[in-house]
């Protein structure tokens, strides 16, 4: 039943016309709620208020799949100017981006171009800018494209995700470069050609994931709302005395707050990914599929407006 559920609002995230009802009709229930703001500036109040709390950001602007090189432009300069502006606001914040919004799916140099320009940026700001992981198609590309920036820039970090086969190879193959490493479990629909089906296999390899990368001195994200996870990197730090300042805790705007808050004051260090922008509804129905739970929250909050 899960996986049927799970499937259909994979389905439902690819539908454009929700997609544009959900853009032209519904942001003002999504603000706040599952993203910071429709635009950038809109969503400053809720990262200061964040950062009030004790905890860092990344933000995301929303919308992937770009397939002109004039909105790849348009995202890039979005990108630069959210970076001057995390600095000129004082914001604790990194910044998350997808390749595939820079133009991958249209000319890899393409992306090579926008990134140099957003890196050059990142540098002089000294702002954290991490690649999100897309599906298995661009995993590749994505992961080349990292090693290619890694060694000009030293503001990038990525993502690997639990779920794929490839991933314990990737982290030994990254580590050598020291990388800043967020630590997923998946988000896409893949087939077991790829992935592991079981969702027991996924968890196993994310705990093995983690200690690998924190053993290798990986500075590591540990992007999970899962308590056992979290229960197990705490296990493991206090086994290897690894230090607190060399990972951190990552979750998603709006999911597991009071978590959120109890680890920062449990002396943990906490980054909250909030998203922003007009293109929020592929990104709630991922978060749906993860958790149907999820839904009870979503009707509670169409109800309330
Ligand atoms: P999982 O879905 O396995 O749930 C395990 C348990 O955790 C549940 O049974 C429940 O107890 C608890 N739980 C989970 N979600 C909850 C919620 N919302 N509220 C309350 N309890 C909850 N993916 C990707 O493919 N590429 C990427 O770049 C990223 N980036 C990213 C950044 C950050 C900061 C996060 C937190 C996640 C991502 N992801 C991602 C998504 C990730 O791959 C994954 O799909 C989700 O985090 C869901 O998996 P979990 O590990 O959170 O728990």
């Amino acid at each position: 039943m899960e996986a049927v559920t799970r499937d259909f609002f994979l389905f439902l995230s690819k539908n454009k016309t929700l997609n544009q009802l959900a853009k032209n009709r519904c942001s003002h229930f999504a603000t706040g709620k599952i993203i910071g703001g429709t635009d950038f500036a809109s969503s400053i109040a809720c990262i200061k208020a964040l950062n009030t709390q004790g905890l860092s950001v990344t933000v995301d602007h929303l919308g992937e799949f770009v397939d002109s090189p004039e909105i790849a432009a348009e995202r890039t300069e979005e990108c630069i100017e959210t970076i001057k502006m995390i600095y000129t606001e004082k914001l604790d914040s990194h910044v998350s981006l997808k390749m595939t919004s820079l133009g991958l799916d249209i000319d890899r140099n393409l992306v090579v171009q926008n990134m140099t320009r957003i890196l050059e940026t990142a540098e002089q700001y000294d702002i954290m800018v991490t690649i999100d992981m897309e599906d298995v198609t661009r995993c590749q590309a994505t992961i080349d494209l990292f090693k290619q920036f890694k060694d000009l820039y030293k503001n990038i970090s990525t993502v690997l995700q639990a779920y794929l086969y490839r991933t314990e190879q990737d982290l030994a193959e990254l580590s050598k470069m020291k990388p800043f490493l967020r630590l997923v479990k998946g988000a896409y629909k893949e087939s077991p050609k790829h992935a592991f089906p079981d969702k027991a296999d996924v968890d196993t390899n994310y705990m093995k994931l983690i200690e690998k990368s924190l053993l290798a001195g990986n500075y590591t994200g540990i992007a999970t709302h899962d308590e056992n996870m979290i229960e197990f990197t705490k296990t493991m730090q206090r086994k290897h005395h690894i230090p607190l300042d060399q990972f951190e805790f990552q979750m998603l705007y709006g999911m597991r707050t009071n978590l959120q808050q109890a680890l920062v004051k449990q002396g943990y260090r906490v980054r909250v990914y909030v998203p922003y922008g007009m293109d929020w509804y592929g990104y709630f129905m991922r978060r749906l599929a993860e958790r149907p739970a999820n839904i009870a929250f979503a009707f509670k909050g169409i109800i309330q407006k």
